[in-house]
């Protein structure tokens, strides 16, 4: 079996470009499970994954899990299908665990504008847990216009729209194995940050 991994991509007539490959996605992968494994021994978390997007980053990281836990999911909508937040959340699914007392970790794609993690944040909060923990594979820090604290976060990276590994665009792109960028002007932007996790 072989994934699917060109070196550029047309998704709905954009032109996007490989931005982070799958041998740094996995790597990076590793060292945050690595970090949960060690904050959340003995406590036997619930990983909520927020749908659609976090679906394949949460089976990534689940894999390299090796605590009791269990997994639920809640369904947002804040894109609909453009390249901007539209600035609304619209619930599609609620969870179905009972998150009361427990440990609970919260799975998404990509912080963006932070509007759907301060919703879920709250939306849990309110369900009285024992904790709540954010973490995020990609984070887009200057693009904040809602600020939530986001615990662990595997990729800083500048304003540009991604494709691919679970994010997608108009619907489309998540099957792609590895992390795209829009290709609007002719260069891809500044690299993506690694921030450290004993900073955080
Ligand atoms: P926020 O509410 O503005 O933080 O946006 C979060 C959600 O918007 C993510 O879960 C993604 O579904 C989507 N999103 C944000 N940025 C991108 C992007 O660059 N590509 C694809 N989806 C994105």
């Amino acid at each position: 079996m072989s994934f699917y991994e060109p070196e550029t991509i047309v998704c709905n007539g954009s032109l996007f470009r490989l931005y982070i490959t799958k041998k740094q996605i996995d790597k990076r992968i590793e060292e945050l499970a690595d970090q949960i494994n060690r904050d959340y021994e003995g406590k036997k978390p619930i990983f909520i994954g927020i749908l659609n997007g976090a679906f394949i980053f949460l089976a990534d990281l689940m894999r390299h899990v090796t605590i009791p836990c269990e997994v639920d999911f809640f369904k947002l909508s804040s894109y609909g299908d453009e390249k901007v937040s539209s600035g609304h959340v619209t619930e599609l699914k609620d969870l179905d665990a009972d998150v009361e007392g427990r440990h609970i970790i919260l799975i998404e794609d990509i912080v963006d504008t932070g509007l759907s993690m301060r919703y879920m944040v709250g939306r849990i909060k309110a369900k009285k847990p024992a904790s709540v923990t954010v973490v995020t594979l990609l984070h887009k820090p200057d693009a904040t216009k809602h600020y939530v604290n986001v615990d662990y976060v595997g990729f800083q990276i500048p304003t540009l729209f991604v494709l691919g590994y679970g994010m997608d665009y108009a619907q489309e792109g998540r099957n792609l194995a590895q992390i795209y960028v829009i290709n609007e002007e002719s260069e891809v932007g500044p690299s993506p940050v690694i921030p450290d996790l004993a900073e955080k």
